[in-house]
């Protein structure tokens, strides 16, 4: 399956795409994360990408896209894959389906998750990510057993740049006027899966899971 995730910051796409992807053996590629990892190494890439990230903007569409074709034409994504985070923008989509067109794949799906803004300032504000694995957590919604560490490695947790009140706003902004026209596109497409995103982590799980099941055995 090629599966792309769609919704606002603070959806639940890096929750649920993990477990996703460990469920049904993909691979979980996050473009923030690669842009991360890019910032991490201090790589001009990450440099670049980063006044984007803290204004909450998009990072340009072909820087993206070539860090995306970069990661997708490595052989551990045959198998398959989640795309989270990617595509955002509709020349992304454009770009991402002459990517796949070019090593003869096409995305399967694109699952979206819905949740309204006013709760996504809530979760973002209490999350916290892992340093080390990446594992998000959040202080009243997914606490972890020991306060500041994560129960899958051990890894000190941390709050997220980009995760200020300010930034957040932006990013809604940004989905709003940037991302949320995707929707009618994969509609039109016939490949959207709306999921709503709100109630409990394990219930959206298994609203996720589901929906990732009715692909695999339609
Ligand atoms: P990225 O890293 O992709 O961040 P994002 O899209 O803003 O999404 P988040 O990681 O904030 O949220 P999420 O939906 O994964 O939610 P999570 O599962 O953690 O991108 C960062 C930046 O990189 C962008 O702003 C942009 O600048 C740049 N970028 C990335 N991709 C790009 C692209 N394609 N083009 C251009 N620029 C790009 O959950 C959030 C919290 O809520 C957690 O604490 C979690 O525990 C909690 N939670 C989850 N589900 C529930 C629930 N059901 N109930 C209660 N709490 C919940």
């Amino acid at each position: 399956m090629h599966i792309a995730l769609l919704g606002p910051c603070g959806a639940g796409k890096g929750s649920h795409a993990a477990k996703l992807a460990t469920r049904f053996e993909m691979l979980h590629v996050v473009s923030g994360e690669l842009f991360r990892a890019n910032l991490e190494k201090r790589t001009a890439v990450g440099l670049l990408a980063r006044s984007y990230m803290d204004r909450g903007e998009l990072v340009p569409d072909d820087l993206t896209e070539a860090m995306v074709e970069e990661r997708l034409a490595r052989p551990d994504t045959q198998a398959g894959f989640v795309l989270d985070g990617f595509p955002r923008t509709l020349a992304q989509a454009e770009a991402l389906s002459d990517i796949l067109a070019q090593q003869h794949r096409q995305l399967t799906s694109v699952l979206y998750i819905s949740v309204v803004d006013q709760e996504i300032v809530t979760r973002l504000a209490g999350r916290r990510i892992c340093r080390n694995c990446q594992a998000p957590y959040h202080l009243t919604f997914k606490p972890p057993a020991q306060a500041g560490i994560c129960d899958v490695c051990g890894g000190a947790l941390e709050q997220r740049a980009d995760d200020n009140p300010a930034t957040i706003r932006a990013r809604l902004k940004t989905f709003h006027a940037q991302t949320a026209p995707l929707i009618q596109y994969y509609k039109a497409a016939g490949l959207l899966l709306e999921i709503d995103g709100q109630g409990e982590v394990a219930v959206v799980k298994e609203r996720t899971a589901a929906a990732a099941r009715r692909l695999l055995y339609p």
